[in-house]
């Protein structure tokens, strides 16, 4: 018994004097864990006299109690003080100035996208894509191009070596096969369904390429094409949308002016200028007494209508075709092309834009 009031005393200063939970934990082990102090002992009253059990046992309980009590206060102190000790040492100053996240940004020609697809979006029109790995069927061929014209030539095209039918693919020239990717789209919905073809009013911006680099061509740019097709839609409509567009885009009043031009795709077929003027070095698009060509027009050739199996003594509309790049380069005053490919982050984060301002069809382009 004097050893049971010995055991108590000494685990008991044991745990009081434990200085943290780890510690604490150890005492409690050593003396109440399966193999500890208390526990052995519970284990001889198994050996005892009947008599024995009886006086042992209840003893040994109040004190295998006693101790869990001990270690439970004890635990709570050592808890509280941990956490004290962590709110002491991480104490925020909320003064401090917040340290920079780095943020992307949005470049130059994805803006210029995101501000086409609003405006026109705006009028009507749907975003289409295709593939920048093209058929010469879609890339020339449906598009009126006659064999021998000079687009076709190595010089200007990105060919791959022939594939095992002996034809060669290609890098898109430019974004018009989407028209007759998107018309064929149009065709096959109409027999499905038995109905009349639907009116198409799509652009369709993405990456086109060409055997060129200088100062202003890069072998990889950008071009945002258009295609309107139905019943009714003549060059009024044209001139009405194109001109539009590009006050809508340079977000001022912008005179144009629709020049005779050649496209195999088209007849007829036009360039588009806007007028500006130069002050010092600087390009001010909209007025002025001088021109600038800024993208190719038409009104859809008959023989591409019928290359898809649309009958064109019913079906008319008009087509265009812009490069993005040069109309960064007018509205953001951004003076080398060829920056847009070097992945400088100064560059990006100087002519980048905000990706959480990006325009969007309820607040237009200043969002
Ligand atoms: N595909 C022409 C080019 O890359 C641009 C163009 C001109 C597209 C007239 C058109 C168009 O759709 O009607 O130079």
């Amino acid at each position: 018994m004097e050893n049971l009031q010995e055991i108590q005393t000494r685990v008991e200063a044991a745990i009081n004097a434990a200085s943290d939970l780890a510690a604490l934990d150890e005492v409690r082990v050593a003396a109440l864990g399966k193999k500890g102090e208390v526990s052995l002992i519970m284990r001889t009253l198994g050996g005892m006299t009947p008599e024995q059990r009886t006086e042992f046992g209840p003893k040994l309980n109040a004190l295998k109690n006693q101790l869990n009590e001990a270690v439970a206060t004890r635990r709570e102190i050592l808890e509280e003080q941990a956490l004290n000790a962590r709110l002491a040492s991480e104490v925020i100053d909320v003064t401090l100035p917040a340290s920079p996240t780095p943020t992307g940004s949005i470049h130059p020609v994805s803006q210029v996208f995101a501000e086409a697809a609003v405006i026109f979006g705006d009028m009507g029109f749907a975003v289409a894509e295709g593939p920048d790995i093209e058929t010469d069927f879609y890339n020339f061929t449906a598009l009126n191009f006659p064999p021998k014209h000079p687009a076709r030539d190595m010089h200007d095209t990105f060919f791959f070596e022939p594939g095992e039918d002996g034809a060669r693919k290609l890098l898109r020239t430019h974004t018009s096969p989407v028209q007759i990717r998107t018309l064929q789209a149009a065709v096959q919905r109409a027999e499905k369904s038995g109905a009349a073809l639907e009116p198409i009013r799509i652009i369709a911006p993405g990456r086109t390429y060409r055997c060129d680099s200088d100062q202003t061509h890069t072998p990889m740019f950008h071009q945002v094409e258009g295609l309107v097709i139905d019943r009714e839609t003549h060059m009024g409509h044209l001139k009405g949308c194109l001109a539009d567009f590009v006050s809508a885009f340079f977000e001022t009043s912008v005179k144009t002016r629709f020049r005779p031009h050649h496209f195999p795709f088209t007849e007829p077929s036009a360039e588009m200028d806007i007028g500006y003027e130069r002050v010092g070095d600087e390009i001010r698009i909209g007025q002025g007494d001088k021109w600038m060509e800024i993208l190719g027009c038409g009104m859809v050739h008959p023989n591409v209508l019928r290359s898809v199996g649309v009958d064109p003594d019913i079906y008319q509309g008009f087509a265009f075709g812009m490069g993005v790049d040069r109309l960064a380069m007018l509205k953001y005053g951004i003076p080398d092309l060829r920056d847009f490919f070097a992945s400088d982050q100064n560059w990006l984060t100087h002519y980048g834009f905000s990706p959480l301002s990006q325009p969007n069809l309820s607040t237009g382009l200043s969002s």
